[in-house]
Formats: C-alpha cells, structure tokens, sequence
C-alpha cells in the first residue's frame, strides 16, 4: 500500500507517519509536505533513512507538484493546514489559500489519479462552540457554524470534501477531532507554550477569565482513530474523535501543568481574551465507537504529565523554535 500524508511534518502528521511505519512496516510513505514555520523534520529523524519513507517538500496549492506525487498513490491521509486560530485571526488569507484551496487541489489530484481512499483530517471547531453549562456534545449530525476563520477554511474543506464524493465519486472519509496534545507540538498553542514557557521561566498567558474548555485527546489516539477508519470506515462517512472529557478549563490545565514542573499559580498571567474565542467544545464520539470500536486509550493527568516530561527531554528541539522566527510572533501576539 502507498500512502500519501499531507502536512507529515507537523506535529500530528508527524505522529502518524511514525505510528503507521511502526504498525503497517511494509506500506509505503510519501510525506508530502511546504516545511512552514509549523513543519519541522527533525520530527521524523527515526524513520528518514526507511527505504519506505519519502519526503517531498511541496506545497498542496501547487497542481503540477500534487499531481506528480499523487502517482500510484491508494490513500491519501490530508493533514496539511494552517492551524493556529489566532493566526487566523490577524492573517486570515493564508488559511483560506491552503486549507480551502490547496484541498480543492489535492481533490481534483485525487480523483483523476483514482485513489482508493482520500482521509480528510478535520476539527471539531467547524461545530461552533457549546455554552459552559450546556451538557450537549458535537455529534455527527450537529450544524455546522465556525466562528473563526481557521474553523470557516476547515469548514469549507470539509464541503468541498464530501462534494467530490457525491459530484465525482471520489472516495472519501472525514475525522473531525477535538484538541490533540503530545510530542512535537509547535509550542505556539496552550499545552505546549505553557509547559516551555515554565520551563523557561516565564509566565503562562491565559485568555480572558480562562474558564474555556478543550477536549483533550492525546495525539496516538487520534492516530489510531484514523487508522480504523482507513480501514474499518464506511465511504462517504464522517466520524467524531474526542478525548476522556476531562473537560478541565484552561485555568485548570495551567495549574495541572505548574504542579508537575513544581511552580506556584503566581505563574499564571491573565492576558487579553482572543476575538471570537469558543467557550466550549464536547465531541460525543459514540458513533466510532460503536461502529469501529475505537475509544481513548490515554488518560489526561497520565499523558500530560508524559508530555511534560518530553519537553523536559526536548529542550533542544523546541529551544530552536522558541529562539528563530517564532519569537517575534510571539512578542507581536503577547506585547514582548
Ligand atoms: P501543524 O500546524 O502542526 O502542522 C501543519 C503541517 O502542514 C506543517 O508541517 C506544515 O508545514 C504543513 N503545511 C502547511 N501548509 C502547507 C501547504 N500549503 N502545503 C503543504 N504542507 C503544508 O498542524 P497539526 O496541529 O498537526 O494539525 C494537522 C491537521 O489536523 C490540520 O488539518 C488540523 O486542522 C487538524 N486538527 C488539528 C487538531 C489539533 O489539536 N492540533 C485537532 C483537530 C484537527
Ligand atoms: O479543537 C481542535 C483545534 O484545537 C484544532 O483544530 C486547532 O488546529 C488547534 O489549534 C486547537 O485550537 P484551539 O484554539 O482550541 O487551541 P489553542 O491551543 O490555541 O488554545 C486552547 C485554549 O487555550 C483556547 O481556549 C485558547 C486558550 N489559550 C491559548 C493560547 C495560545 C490561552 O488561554 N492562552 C494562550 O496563550
């Protein structure tokens, strides 16, 4: 089996490759992959001499690159995105131009190569966003109301997604998933920023009154989701993935992460609220459960303090980031 991976170089693109070339050794990877600021190799050092693993470094809104590396391809495994919201919300272009056009790209590549199987890798922000005191969860037939623009451009990939499926036959499946933590997330989103910015002595920023509410998933579980929908899955369908709904508020998250590394909550530094900022997210994921069997493995607490721990390990890995471009986001997004 030969499978195309988009945005393999990202932090849960990044995660997969290694979780299939560990579980599928005789499938063969192509990473196809633009290397933005949010893509990084280093993640794959394990598997880049795998005479099974390819990189190609392209980028989805290109057709005659994506034809090319769509040759021979049976699936593709879509990830590739801009994924950050608050990036979004300052500079929206980019986020229509790859998740909404270099989809359509990757579909009409898709379609004419006749692949056996497009993945498309969703999010649960498409659903909007669920009152603190409402006990309902996204399901798979909840509206669609994004709010942001990074959740407008995946809504749309998702549309176009299914259309190729009814217009041109394509066959298609869609995961959308709740928030992911673990190794190699870029430190530019909570968990991660947190844990590094206490590690470097810094405070941990927290939007508005810091009662919003994520449901964490930890990233092999996603994984392992898409992996029992690539092979258990029905065409044309779209299934939930959501986490232990733990359903800590940031602020909880933050403390959660000051005991492990042995801080006190003066380290906690309320900051302006994020425009548009979703209070609530709450995947009911029964349905890929009761018809793949799938369900989260991995406890929060258990994994988040796993996931401490490898940034405590992988100082050089995301030092690097923190020191290079990314610093002045960071100064432009938090006032220095
Ligand atoms: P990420 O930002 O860490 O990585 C994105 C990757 O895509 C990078 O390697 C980047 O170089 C690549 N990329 C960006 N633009 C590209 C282009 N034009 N052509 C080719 N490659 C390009 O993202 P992530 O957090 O790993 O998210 C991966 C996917 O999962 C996204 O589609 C995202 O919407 C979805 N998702 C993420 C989460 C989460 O919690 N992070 C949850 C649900 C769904
Ligand atoms: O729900 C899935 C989505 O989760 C994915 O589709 C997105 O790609 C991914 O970025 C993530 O979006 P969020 O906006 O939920 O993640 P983020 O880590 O940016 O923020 C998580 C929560 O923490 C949110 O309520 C905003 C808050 N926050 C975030 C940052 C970066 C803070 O309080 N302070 C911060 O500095």
């Amino acid at each position: 089996m030969k499978l195309l991976v988009t945005g393999g170089a990202g932090f849960i693109g990044s995660n997969f490759v290694l979780y299939w070339m560990k579980n599928h050794p005789e499938d063969q990877v192509i990473n196809f992959d633009k290397l933005t600021y949010a893509g990084n190799l280093e993640n794959l050092k394990e598997v880049e001499n795998n005479p099974n693993y390819t990189f190609v470094h392209g980028d989805i809104c290109d057709s005659g690159t994506v034809d090319k590396a769509m040759e021979g391809v049976d699936i593709v495994v879509h990830f590739a995105a801009e994924t950050h919201v608050d990036r979004s919300i300052t500079g929206p272009a980019v986020f229509i131009n790859t998740n909404v056009m270099g989809t359509q790209v990757l579909l009409d590549a898709a379609a004419k190569h006749k692949v056996k199987r497009f993945h498309h890798v969703s999010t649960d922000e498409v659903f909007g966003s669920l009152e603190l005191e409402d006990s309902s969860k996204f399901n798979e037939r909840t509206s669609y109301n994004p709010r942001s623009p990074y959740a407008a451009s995946k809504a749309g990939s998702d549309h176009l997604v299914r259309a190729y499926h009814v217009t041109y036959g394509l066959p298609i499946t869609i995961t959308n998933c709740s928030n992911n933590f673990g190794p190699y997330m870029f430190p530019e989103k909570l968990i991660p920023l947190a844990i590094t910015n206490v590690l470097e002595d810094k405070k941990i920023p927290i939007y508005g009154d810091g009662l919003y509410v994520r449901d964490w998933l930890y990233v092999e579980d996603h994984c392992r989701a898409i992996d029992l929908v690539l092979s258990k899955g029905k065409v044309g369908e779209t299934y939930l993935v959501g986490g232990m709904t733990a359903l800590a508020p940031n602020i909880e998250i933050a403390k959660k992460i000051l005991k492990l590394l042995g801080k006190d909550e003066s380290s906690i530094e309320f900051v302006k609220d994020r425009p548009g900022h979703d209070r609530k997210y709450d995947v009911d994921w029964s349905r890929i459960k009761n018809e793949l069997g799938w369900e989260p493995l991995y406890s929060f607490d258990e994994w988040l303090e796993k996931t401490v721990n490898w940034y405590k390990e992988n100082r050089a890995w995301w030092g690097r980031i923190k020191s290079g471009a990314y610093k002045a986001y960071y100064e432009k997004q938090y006032g220095g």
